[in-house]
């Protein structure tokens, strides 16, 4: 148990299913008052009467003044955790460009920016991102979910080194594929790369839990992917080939 939860303010964006509905369950059993944002507002309702959490539904762009109303003032935790999984190559629409740009990126800038002053006064805060290891390492047929992800990824690790002194926490969740409604729809890439290894959303949240204990800021429900991180560092084009016969197997298979 994270003795710091018990009564904190949570909120977590897109969690009326998937990965945040599970941490919305993990929070709540952890004693949090929870406020459970989704754009879906039934499935928002459905999940914050299961949990006795609150329901702010609407785009998770623009959550955190409702959210932190609905916590009496304040917000000790904000899940940046509503994602699109956005696939498609360079030919992928401006409109999907720009959609994946805004939930994947923008969405955890401008919730940021509504939450440090606050937190900054305070002395502390809390900023948990669900990115993927699609921002690390990258997904086959989905360049806009590995662009943004390599975004969010980025502007987590910046709020950390910038803040990390000032009594704010930032942690990344850099999962592999977990079984909710985003993976189903992955089609056959996710089949090739995702659902072999794929893990529950609960498992996520028992990762979260445990780097929060430890105070680590990279989350990795896969432990796996901390040598694949370190194997595209070390070896870029060697990690590139290996990631095109992946490529090549998966549009022999199309
Ligand atoms: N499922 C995976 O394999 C996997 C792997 C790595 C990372 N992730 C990341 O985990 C996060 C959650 O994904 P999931 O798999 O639980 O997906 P999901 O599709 O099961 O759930 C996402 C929820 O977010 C909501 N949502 C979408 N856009 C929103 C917005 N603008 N504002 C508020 N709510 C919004 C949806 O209505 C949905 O209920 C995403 O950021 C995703 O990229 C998922």
């Amino acid at each position: 148990m994270v003795e710091a939860l018990h009564n904190a303010g949570v909120v977590v964006t897109g969690a009326g299913g998937g990965i945040g509905a599970a941490l919305a369950r993990r929070f709540a059993a952890e004693g949090a008052r929870v406020v459970v944002n989704d754009l879906d507002a039934d499935k928002a309702g459905a999940v914050a009467e299961e949990i006795g959490g609150t329901a702010v539904p609407g785009d998770a762009s623009a959550v955190v003044d409702a959210a932190r109303d609905a916590l009496g003032g304040t917000v000790d935790v904000y899940c940046a955790n509503a994602g699109l999984g956005s696939a498609g190559t360079e030919a992928a629409g401006e409109d999907v460009w720009a959609r994946a740009w805004d939930v994947n990126v923008m969405a955890h800038v401008r919730a940021a920016h509504a939450l440090l002053p606050g937190w900054l006064e305070r002395g502390n805060g809390r900023f948990v991102s669900t990115v993927s290891a699609a921002g690390l390492l990258t997904m086959i047929g989905a360049a806009p979910y590995s662009v943004t992800k390599h975004g969010a990824y980025a502007f987590a690790e910046w709020l950390s080194l910038t803040y990390r002194h000032r009594g704010v926490k930032v942690h990344a969740i850099c999962p592999q594929g977990v079984r909710t409604d985003m993976l189903s729809a992955t089609g056959t890439a996710g089949d090739l790369v995702l659902k072999p290894t794929a893990i529950e959303p609960q498992d996520v949240a028992d990762a979260l839990l445990k780097g929060m204990e430890e105070d680590r800021f990279l989350i990795l429900p896969h432990p796996e992917v901390a040598a694949y991180y370190q194997a595209r560092a070390a070896e870029p084009d060697r990690w590139l080939t290996g990631m095109n016969h992946l490529q090549q197997k998966w549009e022999a298979t199309r």
